[in-house]
């Protein structure tokens, strides 16, 4: 991550995976709502987002819980309740929206109610300790209430098997680089606690019952808009990056080529590019007592 990025995001390696956070989540909404659908919210709730980035799924949840509802939006970074506020204003919504900055790794936010539901995705894997980040929120809950995690899910793929560029297998590669440098950056931070067990075991350990994963899929086949191969490249290129230390010298030279809008092989010129992912969320229930 660059220093630019550090900046932004207040905390090194917790932020947005590329600099238009609004443009990747858009691309993902659609299977982003089909993972709200299992909060059940309903009109008047008081709901929690923690980490919302850009704001899309607050303004959904905002919407869902209409004009006597309230949305906790909470993060460390002043900057993404900038871009969520932003979201919500466009979108009609920014009145049922409450900003809280804070670091959930400092423990359960500070609410002055207690919330029928929480949401949260790809953001408690960037905490150090998953077991203490899942009782953080669930003492956001009320008796009842509901908590989802958006975690994980299947690896993305998007390019061909055989670019002609390098080796075939370019992606399968890319992915195990980058699951090394997430392995070192995650165990590189003092206080860094192994998970050792699945999200549902994690959540039902913090305390909840009844807990399920739902997956929804990503399947957008090519040839791609030029929104989404933009969020496509944008997000190969932030992978790229951070995997770099851990990528061939090969395969890095294969990426810089496939990557550079200059080069005759850019990946822009292609017409073969897809996006075919599947991200799972995880559910479960506060006991009533
Ligand atoms: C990868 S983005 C995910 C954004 C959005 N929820 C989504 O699914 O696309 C992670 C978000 O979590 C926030 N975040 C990361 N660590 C956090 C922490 N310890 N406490 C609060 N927010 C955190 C980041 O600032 C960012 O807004």
């Amino acid at each position: 991550m660059t220093t630019s990025e550090q900046q932004r995001t207040g905390k090194p390696g917790t932020g947005t995976s590329t600099d238009d956070p609004a443009a990747a989540e858009a691309v993902y909404l659609d299977a982003t709502r089909r993972l709200l659908e299992p909060l059940g919210v309903r009109a008047g709730d008081v709901v929690v987002d923690i980490g919302p980035g850009a704001g899309s799924a607050t303004v959904a949840l905002a919407q869902a819980v209409g004009e006597h509802g309230r949305v906790y939006a909470v993060d460390l970074d002043h900057s993404m309740l900038a871009a969520t506020l932003a979201a919500a204003e466009q979108a009609g919504v920014a009145g049922r929206i409450r900003p809280i900055r804070h670091d959930i790794e400092d423990g359960t936010p500070p609410l002055p109610e207690r919330a029928d539901a929480v949401w949260s995705s790809w953001c408690v894997h960037h905490t150090r300790d998953w077991d203490a980040a899942a009782r953080a929120l669930l003492g956001l809950l009320r008796p009842g209430g509901v908590l989802c995690l958006a975690e994980s899910g299947l690896p993305t793929r998007c390019l061909p098997w055989d670019t002609g560029i390098g080796r075939p297998g370019l992606e399968v590669r890319l992915d195990e680089a980058h699951d090394r440098h997430f392995t070192q950056w995650f165990f590189g931070r003092p206080g860094a606690r192994r998970p050792t067990r699945g999200w549902a075991e994690i959540l039902t350990a913090a305390g909840l019952s009844d807990v399920t994963a739902f997956t929804a899929l990503v399947d957008i086949p090519a040839p791609l808009t030029s929104e989404v191969r933009a969020v496509v490249l944008a997000e190969l290129a932030a992978r790229v990056r951070r995997a770099g230390p851990f990528l061939t010298a090969d395969d890095a030279a294969a990426w810089a080529r496939l990557l550079d809008p200059a080069a005759p092989a850019w990946l822009g010129h292609r017409a073969d590019l897809a996006l075919l992912t599947a991200r799972t969320g995880f559910r479960g229930r506060k006991p009533e007592r």
